[in-house]
């Protein structure tokens, strides 16, 4: 069911939204008639304002001033230019901090962070709270019904994580909601380790930088709880914002796979899902990564089109070495969000600054100004968006999901385990790395979510497995479902507590298979392995002393302590297959391993062949095919058909120029 709200609110006689955020105050109003005009030469149809303006709208504590904001918003509703108006409460200004010192962040050894960058609040302090909440809803009451006003974009990248006291007693706040008393969280916590029993609630304070391994329930539920703390924060203020605006969606800009914020619980308190995503041009896994990345917002959504709030035009400048973006690139990108489900395509930012800590960051338009070859590509970018008008509002059909869970990867992080090298978002890659690259359409789902429509899930890890979700992946599997699921997982449970017993507890029965013993291995010994029918494949890392109860050993270790017990095994149950990977397998092994979990679900991927380096994503009408390789690519296709970008017809084949992109809409079908 489509929400009443979401992007199609906004692409509605608009098509695919393209623009950047908008950051009028780092300039005098002279120029702010040559952005629009320049704006609309672009093709800009959407910028995000007002992103950093506290103290533009409230120079002194109370004082309001929005003329300066009136006039931007006039001369863009003016130009048809649609605005996502930010609350600016991301940075507030230095007299906060100066006057309400407690309103300022603490890290972990008790320092206070100060003002002088940005982020300087703290998301439990009532004062910052009160501040914020007012100037929001001022700003919301100023601009409701302004017909330029087109979506609110609350705060920036919430990320935040504060021990100061004013935290404290709110974690101690959410801790007495969730375990009810001190019995329930000393048991919880497990305080009789170490001699960590709290005899009283003030003794509970968040984890501060202590002599040695800290508590790790504590650690999780901290976690948890920063998470929870900006999601309070990040309401407060959406809701006065929908009481105001009923008509116009709500979203917050997110980072990916963000590791403080946990976006499943986020997701649903917004309109829509955007997301800021800077691929590195020096990290040759950046296309998988992306797309990753693309297919997680697409499924934070639920499916439905989601918006890439910022991406950079060229080069960012927080890296320690910035490489540009070789020429093709910034449309490669764009469009590559395109056709994982994006409805639009926004920068950081429009016009570069003078001044200031990101003044050698990419704009779109640069230093140097419009008589650039940047300038011109956003320009073409701009001009081409619009024919790509019968995408917007399509959706990605997918048959294989991939399972990532934000508690999972907290208490995995967490120090004191085996080793620290399974990094749960390193798995999540290459798992999806086969897929990606046979054009098999991914859903990126959270643990609980409902799998009866996929022919295939894939668990790279979880280590940290609810009973519920243990459960409804065993169901899922009885009832027709294939499964893959990834070592060290079901390890704990939601308190991280070790589940006692043969691992994984939870899904040994439905893998048939059941392990031991945990055996990390050093990085420069590969552990060397057998297919049954005779292959060799190397692994790495970490391996698992385990048997199969019922299983196919349909890999084994060949040498060392390991020999011959199984490395890899698929067994049947119910009416589906179980798959368990007990080593990290390289990465053609993963790919085979692939192709045989794909073929037990009779799933193929959108073309019978796709050229190395080469993206096939089928969206709506469209066969979208992506070249990330530095050669040009040979692409067999199906169908007569025309490429939307260019108005071309192509049969048979296609050949694709290096960062070359073809959106082929099928002609007639044989
Ligand atoms: C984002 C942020 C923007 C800008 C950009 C630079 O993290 O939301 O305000 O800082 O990065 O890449
Ligand atoms: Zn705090």
């Amino acid at each position: 069911m489509t929400p009443r709200l979401g992007m199609h609110t906004l692409t509605a006689g608009r098509g695919l939204l393209f623009g950047g955020d908008y950051n009028p105050e780092q300039w005098p109003e002279s120029v702010w008639t040559e952005d629009v005009e320049l704006m609309r030469a672009a093709g800009v149809n959407l910028v995000t304002v007002g992103v950093f303006s506290w103290a533009r709208l409230e120079p002194e504590p109370g004082a309001r001033d929005f003329g300066w904001l009136d006039r931007v918003l006039g001369l863009l509703g003016d130009a048809g230019i649609a605005v996502d108006l930010a609350t600016p409460t991301a940075s507030p200004p230095p007299w906060l901090g100066h006057r309400w010192p407690e309103t300022l962040p603490v890290d972990e050894s008790g320092h206070r962070l100060w003002y002088g960058a940005r982020n300087q609040f703290c998301p439990s302090s009532p004062v910052y709270r009160e501040r914020a909440l007012a100037l929001v809803a001022d700003l919301a009451d100023r601009y409701a019904g302004h017909p330029a006003l087109a979506l609110w974009h609350v705060g920036n990248e919430y990320g935040q994580i504060c021990h100061c006291d004013d935290s404290a007693a709110a974690f101690r706040a959410w801790l007495q909601d969730r375990y009810g008393d001190l019995d329930g969280l000393n048991e919880a916590w497990g305080t009789t380790f170490w001699s960590q029993r709290y005899s009283d609630w003030a003794e509970v304070i968040t984890p501060r930088r202590a002599p040695y391994l800290i508590n790790p329930t504590q650690l999780l539920d901290f976690r948890r709880f920063s998470s929870d703390a900006l999601l309070a924060h990040y309401r407060a203020e959406r809701d006065l914002l929908r009481a105001r605006t009923p008509d116009t969606p709500v979203t917050t800009n997110f980072m990916g796979l963000f590791k403080p914020i946990d976006y499943w619980s986020w997701a649903p308190e917004e309109d829509l899902v955007s997301n800021d995503h800077y691929p590195d041009p020096a990290d040759p896994l950046a296309p998988a990564r992306t797309a990753l990345v693309h297919d997680l917002m697409r499924g934070l959504g639920g499916g439905r089109p989601w918006m890439l709030m910022e991406q950079a035009t060229a080069a960012v400048n927080w890296r320690p070495h910035n490489l540009p973006k070789p020429s093709g690139q910034l449309r490669l990108e764009s469009l590559q969000a395109v056709a994982r489900g994006a409805d639009g395509l926004c920068y950081f930012q429009w016009r570069a600054s003078r001044f200031g800590a990101e003044r050698f960051h990419a704009a779109m338009l640069p230093h140097a100004g419009p008589d650039t070859r940047l300038h011109a590509d956003v320009r073409a970018h701009g001009a081409e968006l619009r024919r790509l008008a019968p995408i917007a509002g399509t959706t990605v059909p997918a048959r294989v999901a991939l399972v990532h869970d934000w508690a999972s990867w907290w208490a995995l992080d967490e120090r004191g385990q085996p080793s620290d090298r399974l990094d749960p978002t390193d798995q999540l890659l290459s798992y999806y790395r086969p897929l990606w690259e046979r054009g098999v359409a991914v859903d990126v789902v959270p643990p609980s979510a409902e799998l009866s429509a996929y022919a295939l899930v894939v668990v790279p890890n979880l280590y940290l497995i609810s009973d519920a979700d243990a459960a409804s992946l065993t169901a899922y599997v009885r009832a027709g479902g294939v499964l893959v699921v990834g070592p060290y997982s079901g390890v704990v449970d939601p308190r991280a507590h070790v589940r006692t017993g043969r691992f994984p507890a939870p899904l040994r029965e439905v893998l048939g298979a059941s392990g031991e013993e945990w055996r990390p291995v050093p990085e420069d010994r590969p552990v060397p392995c057998r297919w049954s029918d005779g292959t060799e494949f190397a692994a790495r890392t970490w391996t698992e002393l385990v048997r199969s109860d019922g299983a196919e050993p349909v890999a084994a270790f060949t040498e060392g302590e390991p020999a011959g017990h199984p490395a890899v095994l698929r067994h049947r149950s119910g009416r589906g297959v179980a798959w368990y990977v007990a080593t990290l397998p390289e990465q053609d092994a993963l790919a085979e391993l692939t192709a045989r979990a794909l073929a037990d679900a009779g799933v193929t991927g959108v073309l019978p062949d796709v050229p190395p380096g080469v993206e096939a994503v089928r969206r709506g009408p469209a066969l979208f095919l992506l070249n990330h390789g530095d050669d040009a690519a040979d692409v067999p296709i199906p169908h007569r058909a025309e490429d939307l970008l260019t108005g071309t017809t192509a049969e048979g084949r296609i050949t694709l120029a290096p960062r070359a992109v073809a959106v082929l809409r099928p002609l007639d079908t044989p």
